[in-house]
């Protein structure tokens, strides 16, 4: 009981990330989403086969609520607030933290009433509903990750703790049977990121992404549950009581 109880409290949370869901509603939330990762065209070309076009607010607003509700998943990486100020012992690492924690508070008012303060957001992640229909006899049980982290967050190793979370998630609580993640093939950084995570190649879109007069290919990474078990040294267990994914190290 008490370790399906801790197993719970942790389904969204590590040491150093907490995920929050993502409010439409909420300013801060959209300021955040449009800046980093809808007008940042590095991102954004990083991150999506969309023709390129200088980022409309207005056109954000009016999609971004069926984008989400679209998604299996779609939550803002968030610096857990016990752990974000201390993420890292180089000072200049937590300068830069206690200046962004300020100019969230002049830029966005907290809940004075809430209990804690709103962690800092530093990324997205959804897992889209790609191949998942639990009506289906022949559901796939499937889903892909599409993550972004902001620019100066990134190189940090957040990237690889969200997805971990996010693999946690789909095999232990949600019932995937496999997770796909892709990029497009220059992405060395991304590239290096899934493989290491576990991520294996399965396939290739040819030319799909058409950047600056060159066509490239898109590469398709998947893991199924099988490998995610083995790499979190775990077997499956579905009985009650069963903690999967928190006394285990995460892969490298
Ligand atoms: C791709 C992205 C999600 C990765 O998240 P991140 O937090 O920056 O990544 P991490 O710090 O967890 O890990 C990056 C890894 O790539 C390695 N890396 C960085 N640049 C690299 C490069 N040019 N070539 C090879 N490896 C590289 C790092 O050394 C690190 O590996 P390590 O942990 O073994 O040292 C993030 O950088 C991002 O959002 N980028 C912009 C948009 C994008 O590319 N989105 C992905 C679309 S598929």
């Amino acid at each position: 009981m008490e370790a399906m109880q801790s197993a719970l409290r942790d389904v969204f949370r590590s040491e150093r990330l907490v995920y929050r869901s993502i409010k439409t509603d909420n300013t801060a939330h959209n300021d955040f989403i449009f800046k980093n990762f809808f007008q940042n065209q590095v991102n954004f070309g990083l991150a999506s086969l969309m023709m390129l076009k200088p980022a409309c607010r207005k056109t954000y607003n009016e999609s971004i609520e069926n984008r989400l509700s679209d998604q299996l998943l779609a939550v803002l990486i968030c610096l857990s607030p016990e752990k974000g100020a201390a993420a890292s012992a180089d000072q200049e690492f937590e300068d830069k933290i206690s200046t962004t924690v300020k100019q969230e508070e002049d830029r966005t008012p907290m809940n004075k009433d809430a209990e804690e303060p709103e962690p800092i957001p530093i990324g997205m992640i959804h897992l889209s509903k790609l191949g998942y229909n639990m009506d289906s006899a022949t559901s796939w049980r499937r889903t892909e990750i599409e993550i972004q982290i902001s620019d100066e967050y990134q190189n940090k190793g957040y990237g690889r703790g969200a997805i971990n979370l996010a693999l946690d998630w789909a095999f232990a609580w949600a019932g995937m049977h496999g997770v796909s993640i892709s990029t497009i093939s220059f992405n060395e950084r991304a590239r290096a990121l899934y493989e290491s995570i576990g991520f294996k190649v399965e396939g290739r879109a040819r030319e799909v992404c058409y950047l600056n007069r060159q066509w490239h290919n898109m590469i398709n990474r998947g893991m199924l549950e099988s490998e995610w078990e083995a790499l979190r040294a775990k077997k499956a267990d579905t009985r009650a009581g069963q903690q999967f994914s928190k006394n285990i190290t995460a892969p490298k």
